[in-house]
C-alpha cells in the first residue's frame, strides 16, 4: 500500500476539493482518503490532482514547419500557407519518408516532456501518412511508444486529415480508400485505433464525406470524433450530433445552432486554446458552451503546424486568461471530462475509490496557484496506476 500524506488541496476531479487530506493506494487503484500505511509519499503541502489527460494530439510526426511560424508572423494565415503548398501536406511528405523507428525516436522525448508536465494519458492521431502503408506505420509507432513509456496512449485513425496530392482530382477514390477493408478494416481488426476522426473543413472533407467516414468507422467499432468548425462554419457540429460523436473538437467557429446540437446529443466539446494562441486567431466560445451545459474538454492539439504546444498546464492557463474559464473548470476539462472524451471515465480522471491511481503531486498548495503561474512546471511527482513514473529533479 502507498499513502500520500500531507496534501495541501486534494482536487478530486469533479470540481470538489478536500484540504489537508491523505490518500491510500492499493494495487494501482485509489483505496480511499484516510489513514497512514507502511510506505508513504509526503506531498509536503502540495496539491494532488488526477493525472492530466491530453485528449487531442498529433504527437507522432516527422519534419519541421517553423518557417510557417515565421510566415504567420509576417501576416499569412494558416489556410494561405496550406494553399501555398505548406500545411499538413508538408508533414505528410516527411512522415512518408520516415521509418517506423524514426517516428518512435522522434516522439519519445515529446512524450517524456508531456509526462513531466503531469500528463498520464495521451490521445494520438494518425493522419500524416494517408496511404495504407504510412497510416498503419503511424499507428504501429503509437503501439511501440506504448510499450516503451508508461504514459497511456489512445490511438485514433485520422486517414481523413486531408486529401493527399496524388488524389487531388479523385477525392471520392480517396474517401473509398479511407473506409476500405484494406485500411480502415485492418486498423479496426488489428486494434490499431479506438477512434476514427475526420477533419471536416472546406480545405479537407465535406460534411457528406465526413458522415460517410464516421459511419463506416462506427460500423467497424471505432468511436467517432471530429475536427469541427475550425476555420469555416459548415455545420460540422450538427453532423457530430447526428452521428453521435464522442467529441467535436476545435469549434472556434461554432454557432448557436451547433451549440444546441452538441448539448442535446451529449457530445463533448474538445477545445484547443493553445492552437488559437499559436495561430493568433479567436478562441472557441468556452464560456458559452459551458453555460449552455455542453461538457468541455481542454487539450493541446500538439502538432507541427497549428499548435507546437506540448504543455497541457500552459494550455489550461491560456483557457483561464483567454476564455474566462476558472482554474477548476479548466482542470476538470483536462481530467474528468477528458477521460469521458476518451471513454475512460470509469477508470480515469477523478480521485475516487476504485479508480486508477493516476496522480500528480504539485509543489504548490492549490490549483489556483498552479495555473496562475503561467508556464512554470510545478509538477513534483507523477504516478501512473500507483507507481511513481516521474519525479522532478528539484524534488
Ligand atoms: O487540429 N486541423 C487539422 N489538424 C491539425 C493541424 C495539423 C497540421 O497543421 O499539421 C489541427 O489543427
Amino acid at each position: 500500500m502507498l499513502v500520500i500524506r500531507n496534501i495541501g488541496e486534494l482536487f478530486v476531479g469533479d470540481g470538489r476539493s478536500i484540504r489537508n487530506a491523505s490518500l491510500r493506494i492499493e494495487n494501482g487503484r485509489i483505496l480511499d482518503f484516510g489513514e497512514d500505511g507502511e510506505e508513504h509519499l509526503d506531498a509536503r503541502g502540495g496539491a494532488v490532482i488526477p493525472g492530466l489527460i491530453d485528449s487531442h494530439t498529433h504527437l507522432v510526426f516527422a519534419g519541421n514547419r517553423s518557417e510557417e511560424f515565421v510566415m504567420r508572423a509576417k501576416g499569412m494565415s494558416y489556410l494561405e500557407i496550406a494553399n501555398a503548398g505548406g500545411g499538413i501536406s508538408r508533414t505528410v511528405e516527411a512522415v512518408r519518408k520516415a521509418s517506423l523507428e524514426e517516428l518512435v525516436e522522434l516522439a519519445l522525448p515529446r512524450l517524456q516532456r508531456m509526462l513531466s508536465y503531469g500528463v498520464t494519458t495521451v490521445e494520438v492521431k494518425s493522419g500524416y501518412g494517408l496511404t495504407v502503408v504510412d497510416e498503419i506505420k503511424m499507428l504501429l509507432a503509437v503501439r511501440k511508444l506504448q510499450e516503451l513509456r508508461s504514459v497511456e496512449l489512445v490511438p485514433t485513425y485520422l486517414g481523413a486529415h486531408t486529401i493527399p496530392p496524388e488524389y487531388r482530382d479523385r477525392r471520392e477514390a480517396y474517401v473509398d480508400l479511407v473506409v476500405s477493408d484494406e485500411l480502415m478494416g485492418r486498423v479496426a481488426a488489428e486494434g490499431l485505433a479506438e477512434f476514427v476522426d475526420v477533419f471536416c473543413e472546406e480545405s479537407a472533407f465535406t460534411v457528406e464525406e465526413s458522415r460517410r467516414i464516421l459511419e463506416a468507422g462506427k460500423k467497424r467499432g471505432l468511436g467517432p470524433r471530429i475536427h469541427a468548425d475550425q476555420i469555416t462554419q459548415m455545420g460540422a457540429s450538427r453532423l457530430a450530433a447526428e452521428v453521435g460523436c464522442v467529441s467535436a473538437d476545435h469549434l472556434e467557429r461554432i454557432d448557436e445552432g451547433g451549440i444546441a446540437a452538441l448539448r442535446s446529443a451529449g457530445v463533448i466539446a474538445g477545445l484547443l486554446p493553445g492552437c488559437s494562441f499559436y495561430l493568433g486567431v479567436a478562441q472557441a466560445p468556452a464560456r458559452r458552451l459551458l453555460n449552455s451545459g455542453v461538457p468541455v474538454a481542454f487539450a493541446t492539439n500538439y502538432n507541427p503546424g497549428s499548435s507546437m504546444v506540448e504543455s497541457l498546464p500552459l494550455v489550461l492557463s491560456i483557457a483561464c486568461t483567454q476564455m474566462r474559464v476558472t482554474p477548476s473548470e479548466a482542470l476538470v476539462g483536462a481530467t474528468a471530462t477528458a477521460a469521458a472524451a476518451l471513454r475512460r471515465e470509469k477508470r480515469l480522471g477523478r480521485i475516487e475509490t476504485g479508480m486508477d491511481a493516476d496522480l500528480v503531486v504539485l509543489d504548490v498548495p492549490t490549483v489556483d496557484e498552479w495555473l496562475s503561474e503561467v508556464g512554470r512546471s510545478s509538477v513534483r511527482t507523477v504516478l501512473k496506476r500507483g507507481r511513481v513514473v516521474h519525479e522532478s529533479p528539484r524534488s
